[in-house]
């Protein structure tokens, strides 16, 4: 095995998996996505290769990891959250096995995990949502996500990559029959000392989070309330609420 795709965790740097962390310390080449804790990038060995995904195109990144991997070396791909969760992991497998270079999935703590549990938002609650919806804010050819089937889920929904876009998303989520009333939280920088919850109704979210910074994940239905009650009873305990 050559090639190990490797979920770093959602920010925070102690959030990588023991393993995640064994295969950084032992790569000969590290691909990171700029979203990845420098931290974690100063694992690798010091005679390591590290190559930083942010100027490169996904074809280039596929090509380099056959190449390194076709050479025999240590590579990981070292991407944010979980590899094979909004995070092109599944592609380059796929490049990876189209070229018969042999690789290994190291799954990472993802966002839609770690991002609400640090603003202490369960997204299930027993009594409050039994299930949750998952969705890219925007599609592979930039196609607004389909609302009725978000709505139609009744449970929490989990919006990615839609800070930039959620006049919009709140509108289509509207339009599409969820109540204007329904609370909604965006949380910015989740898991890391920057950390920042916005919360309100949905009609009124995206006026609220203007200012809030990328990453942030969106999170629409009641579970919002239990969160801030979480919150408040944290803070009046004098328990940090986030790390
Ligand atoms: C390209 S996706 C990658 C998701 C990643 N593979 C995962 O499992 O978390 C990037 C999006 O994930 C969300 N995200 C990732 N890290 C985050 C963080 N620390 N705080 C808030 N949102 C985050 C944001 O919606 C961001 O736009």
């Amino acid at each position: 095995v050559t090639v190990h795709l490797v979920g770093a965790g959602p920010g925070d740097p102690g959030l990588i998996t023991a393993r995640g962390l064994e295969l950084v310390r032992g790569c000969d080449v590290l691909i990171h996505d700029a979203l990845v804790s420098p931290e974690l990038v100063a694992e690798a060995p010091d005679d390591a290769l590290v190559i930083s995904r942010e100027r490169l195109r996904q074809e280039a990144i596929d090509e380099l990891l056959v190449a390194y991997g076709r050479a025999g070396l240590d590579v990981v791909r070292l991407k944010g959250g979980d590899p094979f969760v909004f995070g092109r992991g599944g592609e380059e497998a796929q490049a990876l096995a189209e070229a018969g270079v042999s690789f290994t999935v190291t799954p990472g703590v993802s966002s839609i995990a770690a991002v609400p549990a640090s603003a202490l938002i369960p997204i299930t609650h027993r009594g409050v949502s039994d299930r949750v919806t998952i969705a890219s804010a925007r599609g592979a050819d930039g196609e607004e996500p389909d609302y009725a089937s978000l709505v139609d889920g009744r449970g929490t929904i989990v919006l990615f990559m839609g800070l930039e876009r959620l006049p919009v998303l709140a509108k289509g989520l509207v339009a599409a029959g969820l109540d204007p009333s329904t609370p909604a939280s965006v949380v910015s920088n989740g898991t890391l000392p920057e950390q920042e919850t916005v919360t309100g109704r949905i009609d009124e979210i995206a006026e609220l989070s203007a200012d809030l910074a990328t990453p942030a994940l969106v999170v629409v239905g009641d579970v919002v309330e239990v969160g801030a009650r979480l919150r408040d009873a944290a803070m009046a305990r004098e328990v940090p609420a986030v790390p």
